[in-house]
């Protein structure tokens, strides 16, 4: 079940070298460069502060050269002499990318796309999420890690497969059509109720037996979007099958270490349900990238930040990889600038990342990652990033104490993949309306304002929150929607923009007038929608423009706090409140951004009660992390002009004393240990 708790977090400290430390770290490939540079890399990892490596991620080829013939005895090798140097592991089994021999072997092992493609190897994660020769190979090749380095002294941390779904979130084969039936019939109780679900009276689309049903594979029109909606849960679910094949085969050989696999809550990744993958991790780790044409770009990055937290029901998790500089994977990819690597890494841990990663210790000289930004880059270590490197080893050894400190927040945004899923399919009202987009711009705003929200799933317990925000929640099953209500019956305050709760978890409509799910609540109905096409603007009466989107829009028991100025809906509620219960419920018809976004995040986080920090500098992120050890003020300048902010206590990035006042750089950051009269 969606959001159920995670069984609490297990003991990964070894991995950032002692229980109060922040871990740094990253992946480490030393099968691409000769033994004689071994020795020199653990010298160096030592000098820049690196408490942790990942190793073995992409070895497979090299671990078990032919089937059956494991050759570990160099990565002993390599663990032996990081071991020595004080450096934790963290060990991938390995099976993030099949071998040569695989697909030579068993070419149905190969990922199949809608058009009935078979991929060709010659990359990497070229493999069938349902295929059960590639399942037992890769559960072997895991058993053999597990027996040989189970015991291993710098073994921390278990890191099976890399980033699931990264290339092959979905495959279309007879294998995988196979296994969504078997899916399907545990999931409906017989074919009828499967009928009733997907709709399937509309265009002859109704099944008389299982045998008859498909993965969506590309047809004349849009597919099926219920059966679209299902085959995403099918895949992600099928993925994770594989994920648990292998953790509990690490479980078995050595129960004593953590396993995790590294998540993908960055922007652009949607494709796993990482709410169900979260409670069975033993820590949440993630990767995080930034995208070089994303506007508010750093904004994502703190919004990644609050979903991974979420995702770890509010406890520390691991940074596993970023950048120190550009990626390789864009059309141009740029160098980051003068003091960005540590205002991203700083930012992270502002978000409660106890651990920094990155992806990868020396840049490539070979392959198709060889431009991608590493600690140590084609030039050495006489190198702007190298510095930046060492420095930030610096900060992290002065940050002893932050571990285990936690973010408490007032506002919490609902997060549901699979109601993106659902949204960003074909046929719907606007392509324009994409999920997260009114999510990320909502805690844009709250970032701005200095506010810290936990972006949560709607199943997880709300009440407490001073204010709720669904963005976009475009579906919504019973349990959500008895959820949002218990909080906004217990005292929270409810914010719902456009295109909310319009959808059951079948993808099928809720009736008597929009948005059904959330209808009463607000006091409002819609009667009809009204997109705006691209470009176009709607003006309201208060003198804000929307975009994207409009309504014909009924009060019931709500009040219109702006409507439409012009056009064809002058006079319809674009903005409405309903006060009742001791809660306000807000309704937001239309689409808000800069400052009018600002302004009416101002209002309604104003009537919540949330309060803004009284010295809070417009643009300045600013979180709070405390503990038994005390109490971090997290600062990050993401403007351009220096500012000034009060603060008390030690400031750690540049090691000085505060009393009163820090100014801050345009674009600097700042973590300050707060003196203890001043920790609230
Ligand atoms: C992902 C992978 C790494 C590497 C980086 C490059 O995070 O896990 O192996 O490909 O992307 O950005
Ligand atoms: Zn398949």
């Amino acid at each position: 079940m969606t959001g159920e708790p995670p069984a609490r977090q297990r003991d990964w400290s070894a991995l950032r070298g002692g229980r109060t430390r922040i871990g740094l770290g990253c992946d480490y490939n030393p099968e691409q460069w000769p033994r004689e540079l071994w020795p020199q890399d653990v010298d160096l990892m030592r000098q820049a502060g690196l408490t942790f490596v990942t190793l073995g991620v992409f070895s497979w080829s090299l671990l078990e050269p032919e089937p059956g013939r494991f050759d570990l005895d160099w990565l002993g090798e390599v663990m032996d002499l990081l071991h020595a140097g004080g450096i934790a592991v963290d060990l991938a089994t390995g099976t993030a990318s099949p071998p040569p021999w695989l697909s030579h072997r068993h070419p149905e092992t190969l990922p199949v796309d809608r058009d009935g493609r078979r991929a060709w190897p010659g990359g990497r994660q070229a493999w069938c999420l349902s295929s059960p020769v590639f399942r037992d190979r890769a559960v072997a090749l895991a058993e053999a890690m597990a027996t040989r380095f189970g015991d291993h002294p710098a073994l921390a941390l278990w890191h099976v497969g890399n980033e699931y779904g990264c290339h092959n979130a979905a495959c279309y084969c007879d294998t995988c059509a196979e296994s969504f039936r078997h899916w399907l019939a545990g999931a409906y109780p017989d074919l009828e109720a499967l009928n009733a679900a997907w709709g399937t009276a509309f265009w002859s689309q109704r099944y008389g037996d299982l045998a008859q049903v498909l993965p969506p594979r590309r047809a004349l029109t849009p597919s099926n979007p219920s059966q679209v909606l299902d085959y995403a849960r099918f895949c992600s679910d099928a993925l994770l099958g594989q994920f648990l094949a292998e953790r509990d085969v690490l479980r078995r050989v050595c129960p004593d270490v953590p396993v995790t696999t590294n998540f993908m809550t960055l922007n652009h990744f949607r494709d796993l349900d990482y709410h169900r993958w979260a409670s069975e991790q033993d820590v949440v780790s993630t990767d995080h990238y930034l995208v070089a044409t994303q506007v508010d770009a750093e904004a994502e990055l703190a919004f990644s930040g609050d979903l991974t937290r979420g995702l770890a029901r509010g406890e520390p998790w691991v940074l596993m990889e970023h950048s120190t500089s550009a990626v390789n994977w864009q059309p141009v990819n740029p160098a980051k600038q003068p003091g960005q690597m540590l205002r991203n890494a700083v930012s992270h841990l502002a978000h409660g990342a106890d651990a920094l990663g990155f992806f990868q210790w020396r840049a490539s000289q070979a392959g198709t990652e060889k431009y991608h930004s590493a600690l140590l880059p084609h030039a050495g270590t006489d190198t702007r990033i190298w510095r930046d490197v060492m420095r930030l080893g610096s900060l992290v050894e002065r940050l002893d104490g932050l571990a285990g400190t936690r973010v408490s927040a007032e506002v919490a945004i609902l997060w549901d993949y699979a109601a993106g899923w659902a949204l960003n399919q074909p046929s719907q009202p606007s392509e324009l309306v994409r999920y997260g987009d009114e999510a990320q711009a909502l805690h844009a705003a709250l970032l701005r304002h200095g506010i810290a929200a936990d972006v949560v799933h709607p199943h997880q317990d709300l009440t407490g929150y001073r204010l709720v925000i669904a963005a976009t929640l475009y579906a919504c099953d019973d349990r959500a929607v008895r959820g949002i209500s218990d909080a906004v019956r217990a005292g929270s305050d409810l914010l719902v923009t456009y295109y909310s709760g319009i959808v059951d978890e079948h993808d099928r409509v809720r009736l008597g007038g929009y948005p059904g799910a959330l209808r009463d609540l607000l006091g409002i109905r819609v009667e009809e929608f009204w997109p705006l096409l691209p470009g176009e603007r709607v003006l309201l009466d208060d003198g804000a423009t929307g975009g994207i989107w409009s309504e014909d829009l009924r009060l019931e028991q709500a009040a219109a706090v702006a409507r439409y100025a012009h056009g064809p809906l002058a006079g319809v509620p674009a903005t409405t409140r309903r006060d009742a219960d001791g809660a306000t419920r807000w309704y937001l018809a239309t689409s808000l951004r800069g400052e009018d976004l600002d302004r009416f995040v101002s209002m309604v986080i104003a009537q919540a009660g949330v309060e803004a920090p009284v010295d809070a500098a417009h643009g300045v992120e600013r979180v709070v992390r405390t503990g038994e050890s005390g109490s971090y003020l997290f600062l990050i300048n993401h403007t351009d002009r220096p500012v000034q902010v009060a603060a008390h206590g030690v400031e750690l990035v540049s090691a000085h004393r505060v009393d009163g006042t820090l100014t801050l750089a345009g674009g600097g950051c700042a973590v300050v240990r707060q003196s203890s009269n001043e920790s609230s």
